[in-house]
């Protein structure tokens, strides 16, 4: 397996190869994503709510990405690693987010970020850019923008909002970013803004037209506490089975069945008489 590159992922979409996108926050997870071949791997501020038990992304910062995204490269030989931008570390001005863009490059050692908005957001994008940071944009339903949406909605409903979700995606491309999440948008939408954009569109609940997909990991994996939304796929019950692990070590704790013989060191014990020994010389103490 090769090191993924934006030119190896601009190469993928020109040979009409798909590219997988997963979450990840951690060490252990990455070093699995990674060994699967998945192609990019997005810290992102969903680990609000999947890591840190909110109910959105809203809460999320600078310092706590970083500290989440260094783990997740650590973990990654061959995946191209994206932070996302947390709520308000670049909405301010441009130059704000520059200077958190940089951080995040510089204290994870990631290879490029992401940030939610369309056109709003071309100025920060430019800015980004052109310190030689890779962008990836996100439009659609946007989640820092929950409380603005009035809930997690689909976006591009209407001829209105479907021409404003194209009009975006051309503009965060104008402005120089090389990937795109489309979340939340009409399949035969996100198509059309696939095949009149040259940047790589990766989509979630946006169809199979997309460059790639992304999914929240925890949902692939049936480890999410409640519904997962329509769009994902459970691939594997691994929240069943962690479940069911952790319940078969406490009854095995509880009755004494582990751990057994073969998880200890007894081969390193003292001798009998030596302990005995012990056992009187400190009840002699008492
Ligand atoms: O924060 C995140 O995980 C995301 C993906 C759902 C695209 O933005």
């Amino acid at each position: 397996m090769t090191k993924n590159t934006t030119a190896t992922l601009v190469e993928m979409k020109l040979r009409g190869e798909k590219i997988s996108q997963l979450t990840c926050y951690d060490y252990t997870t990455a070093r699995l994503v990674d060994a699967a071949g998945i192609n990019t791997v997005l810290v992102g501020d969903s680990l609000g709510m999947t890591m840190q038990g909110y109910d959105t992304t809203l809460p999320v910062t600078l310092d706590e990405m970083i500290i989440y995204g260094r783990s997740v490269v650590r973990g990654c030989k061959n995946a191209f690693v994206i932070m996302d931008m947390p709520f308000m570390s670049y909405q301010a001005s441009a130059e704000q987010a520059l200077l958190s863009a940089g951080r995040l490059i510089k204290e994870t050692g990631a290879n490029a970020v992401k940030l939610e908005g369309g056109a709003a957001v071309c100025e920060q994008i430019k800015a980004i850019t052109n310190a030689g940071i890779p962008v990836c944009a996100h439009i659609g339903m946007t989640p820092q923008s929950v409380n603005a949406f009035g809930g997690f909605k689909v976006q591009g409903k209407g001829e209105e909002n479907a021409r404003r979700v194209l009009d975006d995606a051309l503009a965060v491309q104008e402005a120089g970013a090389f990937m795109v999440v489309l979340e939340c948008v009409p399949p035969k939408l996100a198509a059309l803004i696939t095949k009149k954009v040259k940047m790589i569109t990766i989509g979630i609940g946006a169809g199979a037209g997309c460059d790639g997909q992304v999914l929240v990991y925890q949902d692939m994996l049936g480890m999410t506490d409640g519904g997962a939304p329509k769009f994902v796929k459970c691939f594997s019950e691994i929240g069943k089975a962690m479940t069911e692990a952790f319940s078969a070590y406490d009854k095995a704790v509880k009755s004494g069945s582990f751990p057994a013989e073969e998880n200890t060191y007894a081969k390193s014990d003292c001798p009998e008489e030596f302990l005995a020994s012990l056992d009187k010389e400190y009840s002699d103490e008492e």
